[in-house]
């Protein structure tokens, strides 16, 4: 709850601050077209407000708006249809499901490191000048080596997902199975005995 807050609040005064024209890197290499949807609300908005966006991205726009530049992962969906089994997911219980967002992440990971957008952003200037980077971080931070390249400007995540068990990773904090319910599974924070048994064993085999 608390990372939540915190990036709608960083979110919120990027969107809403004194516009300043940043230059605005956006990694949003999740294969998913409704996830695209979601993104491109906001980054139409940050453009709208006269910031530069760089969108190294899985799905891209034809229309053209200024000042969004996409750059296409277009092998980002190539590998998910040997990864991933929608209608295993859609069924699935915990350990299927922490199984196929594995898979989805992975297919994903495979297809935008061998993609030609990828190389196009690398062959970006290193003096290219990020004054912050967006990353939709729903399948982890497969594209995080690009932060360094830019100098580590500051991150903010987002995800129109849950708060899968990997952002502590890389974000840090802590998902403590003893009151934190694995994002697979419908618990609340008051779980009985035998579902927090149930919720640890999840998260082992998460881990
Ligand atoms: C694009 O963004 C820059 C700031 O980076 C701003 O100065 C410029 O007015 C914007 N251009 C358009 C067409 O919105
Ligand atoms: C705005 O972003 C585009 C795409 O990355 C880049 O080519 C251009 O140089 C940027 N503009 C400024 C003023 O940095």
């Amino acid at each position: 709850m608390c990372i939540t807050a915190n990036i709608v609040a960083v979110l919120l005064s990027v969107l809403i601050g004194p516009t300043l024209g940043a230059n605005i890197l956006c990694l949003t290499p999740v294969p998913s077209p409704s996830h695209h949807i979601w993104n491109r609300a906001w980054m139409e908005a940050l453009a709208a407000r006269g910031h530069n966006l760089t969108i190294v991205s899985a799905d891209v726009e034809q229309a053209v708006i200024p000042n969004m530049t996409y750059i296409h992962l277009e092998q980002a969906y190539s590998f998910l249809a040997e990864a991933l089994d929608l209608d295993e997911m859609a069924n699935a219980n915990a350990f299927g499901g922490a199984r196929s967002v594995y898979a989805w992440g992975f297919g994903m990971c495979k297809g935008v490191l061998s993609s030609r957008g990828m190389g196009q952003i690398m062959s970006y200037p290193d003096s290219f000048r990020v004054d912050l980077v967006v990353a939709d971080v729903t399948l982890g931070p497969c594209m995080f080596g690009l932060l360094r390249k830019f100098g580590n400007p500051p991150v903010v995540g987002v995800t129109a997902y849950n708060n899968p068990s990997f952002t502590t990773d890389f974000v840090g904090g802590h998902k403590h199975p003893s009151y934190v319910p694995y994002v697979m599974l419908n618990y609340d924070h008051d779980m009985s005995f035998f579902e927090r048994m149930y919720n640890y064993i999840v998260y082992s085999y998460d881990h």
